[in-house]
Protein backbone atom coordinates (compact mmCIF):
# COMPACT_ATOMS: atom_id res chain seq x y z
CA UNK A 1 0.00 0.00 0.00
CA UNK A 2 1.44 3.36 -1.45
CA UNK A 3 1.32 6.20 1.29
CA UNK A 4 3.37 8.95 0.11
CA UNK A 5 3.52 9.47 -3.51
CA UNK A 6 6.35 12.25 -4.79
CA UNK A 7 5.49 13.44 -8.37
CA UNK A 8 7.91 15.28 -10.21
CA UNK A 9 9.53 16.49 -7.60
CA UNK A 10 12.55 19.72 -7.87
CA UNK A 11 14.30 21.39 -5.28
CA UNK A 12 16.76 24.18 -5.03
CA UNK A 13 18.30 26.06 -2.48
CA UNK A 14 19.18 28.33 -4.99
CA UNK A 15 17.35 29.22 -8.03
CA UNK A 16 18.94 26.97 -11.07
CA UNK A 17 21.04 24.82 -8.55
CA UNK A 18 19.25 21.83 -8.32
CA UNK A 19 19.62 19.03 -5.82
CA UNK A 20 16.34 17.08 -6.35
CA UNK A 21 15.71 16.65 -9.84
CA UNK A 22 11.90 15.42 -11.31
CA UNK A 23 11.91 12.88 -8.31
CA UNK A 24 9.08 10.54 -8.85
CA UNK A 25 8.71 7.90 -5.82
CA UNK A 26 6.10 5.92 -3.75
CA UNK A 27 7.25 5.45 -0.55
CA UNK A 28 4.91 2.21 0.91
CA UNK A 29 3.37 1.82 4.46
CA UNK A 30 6.37 1.17 7.00
CA UNK A 31 9.55 1.32 7.29
CA UNK A 32 11.84 2.99 4.27
CA UNK A 33 15.48 2.95 4.34
CA UNK A 34 16.86 6.03 2.79
CA UNK A 35 20.24 5.78 1.26
CA UNK A 36 22.76 7.85 -0.68
CA UNK A 37 26.27 9.31 -0.74
CA UNK A 38 27.02 12.32 2.10
CA UNK A 39 25.00 15.39 -0.06
CA UNK A 40 22.90 13.35 -2.24
CA UNK A 41 20.28 15.44 -1.15
CA UNK A 42 18.58 12.84 2.06
CA UNK A 43 17.85 15.32 3.91
CA UNK A 44 16.69 17.84 1.83
CA UNK A 45 14.15 15.19 0.72
CA UNK A 46 12.67 14.37 4.19
CA UNK A 47 12.82 18.06 5.04
CA UNK A 48 10.18 18.20 1.84
CA UNK A 49 8.29 15.80 3.02
CA UNK A 50 7.81 16.80 6.40
CA UNK A 51 7.13 20.17 4.98
CA UNK A 52 9.96 22.54 6.45
CA UNK A 53 10.82 22.97 2.80
CA UNK A 54 9.86 25.32 0.78
CA UNK A 55 8.22 26.95 4.10
CA UNK A 56 11.49 27.77 5.45
CA UNK A 57 14.49 27.19 2.58
CA UNK A 58 14.67 27.37 -1.64
CA UNK A 59 12.00 26.59 -4.00
CA UNK A 60 9.61 24.05 -5.07
CA UNK A 61 8.28 22.49 -8.17
CA UNK A 62 6.24 19.07 -8.17
CA UNK A 63 4.02 17.04 -5.51
CA UNK A 64 3.99 15.05 -2.25
CA UNK A 65 0.70 13.54 -1.36
CA UNK A 66 0.69 12.20 1.90
CA UNK A 67 -2.68 9.98 1.76
CA UNK A 68 -4.10 11.81 5.06
CA UNK A 69 -0.95 10.73 7.13
CA UNK A 70 0.62 13.53 9.84
CA UNK A 71 4.33 13.87 9.37
CA UNK A 72 6.62 14.46 12.15
CA UNK A 73 10.59 14.03 12.10
CA UNK A 74 13.35 13.16 14.42
CA UNK A 75 16.75 14.12 14.18
CA UNK A 76 19.34 12.56 14.29
CA UNK A 77 20.57 14.49 17.13
CA UNK A 78 17.67 14.72 19.61
CA UNK A 79 18.28 17.29 21.77
CA UNK A 80 18.62 19.91 19.44
CA UNK A 81 14.78 19.69 19.58
CA UNK A 82 14.80 19.94 23.66
CA UNK A 83 14.53 23.70 25.48
CA UNK A 84 14.00 22.62 29.02
CA UNK A 85 16.46 20.90 31.02
CA UNK A 86 13.96 17.09 32.15
CA UNK A 87 11.46 15.60 30.27
CA UNK A 88 8.88 16.75 32.97
CA UNK A 89 9.66 20.44 32.63
CA UNK A 90 10.24 19.94 28.46
CA UNK A 91 6.32 18.42 28.74
CA UNK A 92 4.81 21.20 30.87
CA UNK A 93 6.01 23.44 28.62
CA UNK A 94 4.36 22.10 25.73
CA UNK A 95 0.86 22.04 27.39
CA UNK A 96 1.86 25.20 28.80
CA UNK A 97 2.13 26.21 24.89
CA UNK A 98 -1.12 24.43 24.39
CA UNK A 99 -2.78 26.62 25.89
CA UNK A 100 -4.27 23.93 28.26
CA UNK A 101 -5.74 24.97 31.77
CA UNK A 102 -3.15 23.50 34.79
CA UNK A 103 -5.94 21.02 36.25
CA UNK A 104 -5.11 19.07 33.45
CA UNK A 105 -1.54 19.34 33.10
CA UNK A 106 -1.28 15.92 35.73
CA UNK A 107 -3.89 13.67 33.75
CA UNK A 108 -1.31 14.38 30.36
CA UNK A 109 1.79 14.41 31.93
CA UNK A 110 0.94 10.67 33.38
CA UNK A 111 -0.86 9.56 29.87
CA UNK A 112 2.38 10.54 28.05
CA UNK A 113 4.65 9.02 30.47
CA UNK A 114 2.68 5.75 30.52
CA UNK A 115 2.61 5.47 26.74
CA UNK A 116 6.08 6.29 25.90
CA UNK A 117 7.63 4.52 28.81
CA UNK A 118 9.60 7.42 29.96
CA UNK A 119 9.07 7.30 33.68
CA UNK A 120 12.25 5.89 35.05
CA UNK A 121 14.06 9.25 34.02
CA UNK A 122 11.21 11.77 33.99
CA UNK A 123 13.18 13.74 36.54
CA UNK A 124 16.21 13.69 34.89
CA UNK A 125 18.49 15.97 33.17
CA UNK A 126 18.22 15.65 29.54
CA UNK A 127 21.64 16.21 28.98
CA UNK A 128 22.32 12.75 30.92
CA UNK A 129 19.95 10.54 29.26
CA UNK A 130 21.52 7.81 27.10
CA UNK A 131 20.78 8.63 23.10
CA UNK A 132 17.89 5.85 22.89
CA UNK A 133 16.45 7.99 26.03
CA UNK A 134 16.66 11.03 24.35
CA UNK A 135 15.09 9.38 21.23
CA UNK A 136 12.25 8.05 23.29
CA UNK A 137 11.48 11.75 24.57
CA UNK A 138 12.05 13.09 21.14
CA UNK A 139 9.66 10.46 19.60
CA UNK A 140 7.04 11.68 22.22
CA UNK A 141 6.76 14.87 20.79
CA UNK A 142 7.04 14.58 17.49
CA UNK A 143 4.68 11.85 16.44
CA UNK A 144 2.40 11.24 19.57
CA UNK A 145 1.37 14.67 20.20
CA UNK A 146 -1.40 15.21 18.95
CA UNK A 147 -2.86 12.06 20.62
CA UNK A 148 -1.60 13.31 23.90
CA UNK A 149 -3.30 16.55 23.50
CA UNK A 150 -6.94 14.95 22.21
CA UNK A 151 -6.38 12.48 25.12
N1 LIG B 1 20.24 25.16 3.88
C1 LIG B 1 20.98 24.93 2.78
N2 LIG B 1 21.32 25.91 1.93
C2 LIG B 1 22.06 25.66 0.83
N3 LIG B 1 22.49 24.43 0.46
C3 LIG B 1 22.17 23.40 1.29
C4 LIG B 1 21.41 23.59 2.48
N4 LIG B 1 21.25 22.37 3.08
C5 LIG B 1 21.88 21.50 2.29
N5 LIG B 1 22.45 22.09 1.22
C6 LIG B 1 23.18 21.43 0.14
O1 LIG B 1 22.29 20.55 -0.51
C7 LIG B 1 22.94 19.32 -0.86
C8 LIG B 1 22.17 18.16 -0.23
O2 LIG B 1 22.32 18.23 1.19
P1 LIG B 1 21.60 17.21 2.17
O3 LIG B 1 20.19 17.06 1.77
O4 LIG B 1 21.88 17.69 3.55
O5 LIG B 1 22.42 15.88 1.86
P2 LIG B 1 22.45 14.46 2.62
O6 LIG B 1 21.47 14.51 3.74
O7 LIG B 1 22.10 13.44 1.58
O8 LIG B 1 23.86 14.28 3.08
C9 LIG B 1 24.36 19.46 -0.39
O9 LIG B 1 25.14 19.85 -1.48
C10 LIG B 1 24.32 20.57 0.66
O10 LIG B 1 25.51 21.29 0.70
MG1 LIG C 1 21.71 14.30 5.82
Amino acid sequence: MTKITISHLSFAYRKKDLIIKDLNLEIPAGLSLLTGPTGCGKSTLLKLIAGLYPKYAGHRDGQIVLNGLTKAMMFQNPAEQFTMATPREEIIFALENLGLNKDEYERKLDFAVKFSQIDKFLDQKIITLSGGEKQRVAWLFWSQWTLIYFY
